[in-house]
This record gives C-alpha cells, sequence and structure tokens, in this order.
C-alpha cells in the first residue's frame, strides 16, 4: 500500500494528471502545444514512503526538440531554481543563441519544478567515452560567462542562505555532528578546515566588483548537449545565489578534474582546464591575476571539502573518495596559510 506521500509524487508520472497541471498553472505555456500525448520517461525514480527524489522527462510531438522535465526532491526547495530561472529569462541571455531552459511552473504542493529544456547526455557522459569535447567546453565557458554578465540587483534575495560558505545548507552543526557519529577519525580535519575556508571567504566577499548571479553547483553532471545540435546549455539551478563567480569557475575547474581522474590523462584535464579559463577569462574580458587566482584557489578547496562532506554523509558513505578530496582540500588550504 502507498503512502499519502508516494500516491502525490506518482502522480507526477501520470500523464492525465500532469497536462491538468499544465493547463492550470501554466495556460500561456499550454495553449502553445498538444498536450494530449504526453509520453513519460522516467530519468530519476527515487520514491520512499516519506521522501523521494525524481527527474521525469514528458515527450510530446508538439515540443519538437524542446521536451518538459519536472525535478522534484524531498531533500531540497525547487521554488528557488524556479524563481532564479525566471530572474535570469527576464535579464539575459537575451539576444544570444545560447540556450536557457525555460521556467513552466512550480507545484508547491509536490515541491515540483517544470521546465522546457533540451534532450542529451551530460559532459560526464561524453568525458567517459573520451571524446574530443573541446567544442564543449568552449561553450561551457560561453554559457557560465553569460550568467555572470547579468545584473545582480534583484537578486540579492535569492537563496540567500546559500551566498556564503559559512551559511550553505546542510550548516556546520548538522553535517559535524554527522560525520562525529559515523567517521569520527575525520572529524578534526574536516572541522579545521571549514573554519578556515570560512575565515578565508570572508575576508574577500566585502569586495562588490567579483559578485555575479552564481550557479552554485556547477559540475559535468550539470551540463547538458543538445543532441539535435549539439549545443551546450546547464540545468539544476537548485543552488543559484548571489556570490563571488570565481565558484562557478572553481566548481567546475576542481570536479571536472575528479570526475576525469583514471579516464582522461592528466595532460588533457590540464588542457581541457584551461581551455575553459581562457574561454572564460575571454568572454568576460577579463585580466586573469594573482587575485582571481586565489579566489579561485579558495573556492577549489571549498567544492573539495563539500564533496568530502557528501562522500562521508551519503549511503553508503565513501569515505575513499573522501579522503581523496578531503587532502586536496587541505593541501590548499596549507598552501594559504
Ligand atoms: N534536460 C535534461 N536533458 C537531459 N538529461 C537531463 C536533463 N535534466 C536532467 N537530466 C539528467 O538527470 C540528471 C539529474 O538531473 P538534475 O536536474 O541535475 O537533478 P539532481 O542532480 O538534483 O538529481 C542529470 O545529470 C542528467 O543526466
Ligand atoms: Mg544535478
Amino acid at each position: 500500500m502507498d503512502t499519502e506521500h508516494q500516491k502525490k509524487i506518482k502522480q507526477l508520472f501520470d500523464s492525465k494528471f500532469v497536462a491538468r497541471l499544465i493547463k492550470d498553472q501554466a495556460p500561456d505555456f499550454a495553449e502553445k502545444y498538444d498536450l494530449s500525448i504526453l509520453t513519460i520517461k522516467p530519468i530519476k525514480r527515487n520514491i520512499g514512503t516519506q521522501s523521494h527524489h525524481v527527474i521525469i522527462q514528458y515527450n510530446s510531438p508538439s515540443f519538437k526538440d524542446k521536451p518538459i522535465f519536472c525535478s522534484s526532491s524531498s531533500d531540497q526547495n525547487r521554488e528557488n531554481a524556479f524563481n532564479a530561472l525566471i530572474f535570469i529569462q527576464e535579464n539575459g541571455f537575451k539576444n544570444t543563441d545560447i540556450f536557457l531552459p525555460k521556467p513552466i511552473l512550480f507545484d508547491k504542493h509536490r515541491n515540483a519544478f517544470f521546465y522546457q529544456g533540451i534532450e542529451g547526455e551530460n559532459l560526464l557522459h561524453y568525458i567517459k567515452l573520451n571524446a574530443d569535447i573541446s567544442d564543449y567546453i568552449k561553450q561551457t565557458a560561453e554559457w557560465i560567462s553569460t550568467l555572470h554578465e547579468i545584473t545582480t540587483n534583484g537578486a540579492e534575495n535569492l537563496n540567500k542562505q546559500n551566498s556564503r560558505i559559512e551559511t550553505i545548507v546542510p550548516g556546520p552543526e548538522k553535517f559535524l555532528k554527522k560525520i562525529e557519529q559515523k567517521f569520527p577519525e575525520y572529524f578534526d580535519t574536516v572541522k579545521e578546515n571549514f573554519k578556515a575556508l570560512v575565515e578565508w571567504e570572508n575576508k574577500n566577499l566585502d569586495d562588490q566588483k567579483n559578485l555575479a548571479l552564481v550557479h552554485g553547483d556547477f559540475h559535468p553532471e550539470n551540463i547538458i548537449i543538445n543532441k539535435s545540435n549539439n549545443k551546450v546549455s546547464a540545468i539544476d539551478f537548485t543552488d543559484i545565489c548571489v556570490s563571488d563567480y570565481a565558484r562557478d569557475i572553481a566548481n567546475f575547474i576542481q570536479q571536472f578534474r575528479f570526475m576525469s581522474l583514471g579516464r582522461l590523462s592528466a595532460e588533457k584535464i590540464k588542457h581541457y582546464q584551461d581551455m575553459f579559463l581562457r574561454g572564460y577569462f575571454t568572454a568576460r574580458d577579463i585580466k586573469k591575476d594573482k587575485d582571481i587566482e586565489k579566489r579561485i584557489q579558495l573556492y577549489s578547496a571549498w567544492t573539495a571539502l563539500r564533496s568530502a562532506i557528501y562522500f562521508l554523509l551519503k549511503s553508503p558513505a565513501e569515505p575513499e573518495n573522501a579522503n581523496t578530496v578531503l587532502k586536496e582540500a587541505q593541501s590548499i588550504v596549507n598552501q594559504n596559510e
């Protein structure tokens, strides 16, 4: 027997229910498309008795190459992603041919965010194939620089908690307590590095000129390549906020390397990282100096520490991976001292 929670979330897999929801909550969108024959393609389908994480794709011939996606999770608020996309759509990506997913609706009852996106594989898929990804890397740099060029006026309150390392959820009280219970041997290292990074960031963040609308989780699995025209777009806007733009750069560089380890040679990884950085700085006409290099170091360490926390707390935990990235965080923090 399904719980009420399960019944409610399973409705997202019912094409008639979803067509009705779109007609009711996004009538302007519904008017442009034929919603009578939606086919459902589950991408992630984890539905527990009280919790869930689902990603669903809906196709209809009238969508052509722009299907609808629904993203819903019990542990992360999706309304922020919806509001962020509305803001971005109104303030940027205009007059470019760079693709931005189109927000459709937010269903409060199921914490479900619907958007019109593109169909394709993520960048990690192409890393695993050892394909030539030069063009995708350049487009990724352009995509994120386009986001960073958007005005932050009016965006200050988007996901404010996420703007600083100090307050990013789940927050130190929660994650340190859990680490102490599950992996006490890592407790001190995580705690000390976290403290060092918070102090480091707090010295930097007053500099308004470095603030931008940042994606907040900019890694290869959140970059999709359109299978019909090879154009790149980002997805997964849950963590968007106003912060130092170096955060996205570092996040991408660091996670790209981590996900490529054992798949691409060290030279190739460096080659693509440099390509990304060059593309980014050229697009924004920014000089690469000591200051930005330092900030990238800071957020690389933060990305590594955040991954370590994730690997320790996920189930099943991955302590070996946690150890690898924790050492990376530690080594960057040591260099800075
Ligand atoms: N528009 C999309 N096109 C193709 N694949 C997608 C799309 N949206 C999500 N996916 C796939 O589902 C994965 C998870 O989706 P995402 O929105 O990043 O949610 P989360 O990371 O919170 O699970 C992506 O890494 C990607 O492989
Ligand atoms: Mg994701």
